[in-house]
């Protein structure tokens, strides 16, 4: 955090109050289940964004961003801040602000310094850390205290209501609760920790990057979370008893397969399916069968193309040429879907060969480069005060 300390004082003149961090995130096994109330084995990785924050006085906010490419700086008014401004990366930062008030929480004026090394747009939830650290960074300064999981609500409500993605807990969840080389058991419907699972040693997580991101992510999204509840609704005429898709078993769903429109179906099948593997996946770590569980990321992998239509040919790509490279157990894409990366469970001492053979595959197939990270993963948000 010294390098943030420094660039605050060189940018502002002065020292900030607290610092905070956030990390990106991995969805190891469990795709599209969080909204669904559902099971999810996740990750923080070490990619984070540092959030370096003094208050200010009058209404005027300046934030500024540094990378290795330089610097970005924006203003906003705290009196015009109601709704997001399309491409401008402080509408997360605004929107915390705004669910903040909606919630009986004032956000004062303040300077703020932002670095992050979490890939963009790449399904690694930059977005969700940048709203943590803003909101760990404000409750130092403004003396906001809140449960750990409602963090992670209000930062869902900026993305469900400020930007108007759908999406569910996931990644402020992982980002706040992440825990150091363990994968974290997450339960969306108790919204906690089950439990945390160590990573087995001698193997490790590599992302691979495919860059793309297909159009229409964000209503496709919203279009997969609407098939979800109404295959829940369908479902809840013949088991009054459940609550969400949660609560149907692969066996429930094909008994009641009649009743549902065939694509709220097929969405509902990779939905149970993933619960299922989510409960395999861990079982499996426990009883240390890494091999076990490599197969589920495959499974995973087929069911997102197959039922959940998330992928996309070059995410299949990937999955496929995984497959074929040896020192590989499990390959699946990760997130929302639609592009964004693939992450690979790797024999560790084969990963740096892997990471080549599998940028060099990929190059000859597709004519297109990716980018492969090797992924240790890294603890969850905190915030010093200085
Ligand atoms: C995105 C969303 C998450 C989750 C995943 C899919 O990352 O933001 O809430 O739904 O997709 O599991």
């Amino acid at each position: 955090m010294g390098d943030i300390i420094a660039k605050f004082s060189e940018i502002f003149g002065k020292k900030p109050v607290a610092v905070s961090r956030a990390p990106g995130r991995l969805e190891i096994l469990g795709n599209h289940t969080d909204y669904n109330e559902g099971l999810v084995l996740s990750a923080a990785v070490e990619q984070a964004t540092e959030f370096a924050i003094a208050p200010a006085s009058g209404s005027i906010c300046t934030v500024v961003t540094f990378t290795g490419n330089g610097e970005s700086k924006v203003e906003f008014d705290l009196n015009d801040i109601d709704s997001a401004k399309p491409g401008d990366w402080s509408n997360y930062i605004k929107g915390m602000i705004v669910k903040l008030r909606e919630h009986g929480h004032q956000v004062g004026a303040f300077e703020a310094a932002i670095w992050s090394n979490v890939p963009l747009s790449a399904g690694m939830s930059s977005s969700a850390a940048l709203e943590i650290s803003a909101g760990f960074a404000f409750s130092v300064v403004f003396g906001i205290e809140l449960p750990k999981a409602d963090w992670a609500r209000i930062g869902q409500a900026v993305e469900n209501q400020y930007m108007g993605v759908q999406s569910g807990l996931l990644d402020q969840f992982s980002s706040i609760f992440g825990e150091k080389d363990h994968l974290i058991y997450c339960d969306f419907r108790e919204v906690a920790v089950k439990r945390t699972v160590p990573v087995s040693p001698g193997y490790l997580l590599v992302v691979a990057n495919t860059m793309v991101k297909h159009d229409l992510v964000d209503s496709d999204y919203n279009l997969r979370r609407i098939n979800c509840e109404n295959a829940a609704a369908k479902l809840k005429e013949k088991y009054p008893e459940i609550k969400a898709l949660r609560d149907v078993t692969p066996d429930m769903l094909e008994a009641a397969k009649d009743l549902l429109d065939h694509q709220d179906y097929l969405r509902a099948k990779h939905i149970t399916g993933e619960n299922q593997r989510v409960i395999d996946g861990v079982a499996a770590l426990e009883a240390g069968d890494v091999e076990t569980f490599g197969k589920l990321m495959f499974e995973s992998h087929r069911s997102s193309v197959d039922n959940f239509e998330n992928s996309c040919p070059e995410l299949d790509c990937l999955v496929e040429l995984a497959k074929s490279i040896p020192g590989c157990l499990g390959a699946r894409l990760s997130g929302g879907g639609f592009g964004g990366i693939t992450i690979h469970l790797v024999d560790a001492s084969e990963a740096g060969n892997y990471c080549e053979r599998l940028e060099t595959a990929y190059k000859l197939q597709t004519g297109k480069e990716i980018q492969t990270i090797e992924c240790a993963i890294g603890p969850g948000a905190s915030v010093e005060t200085l």
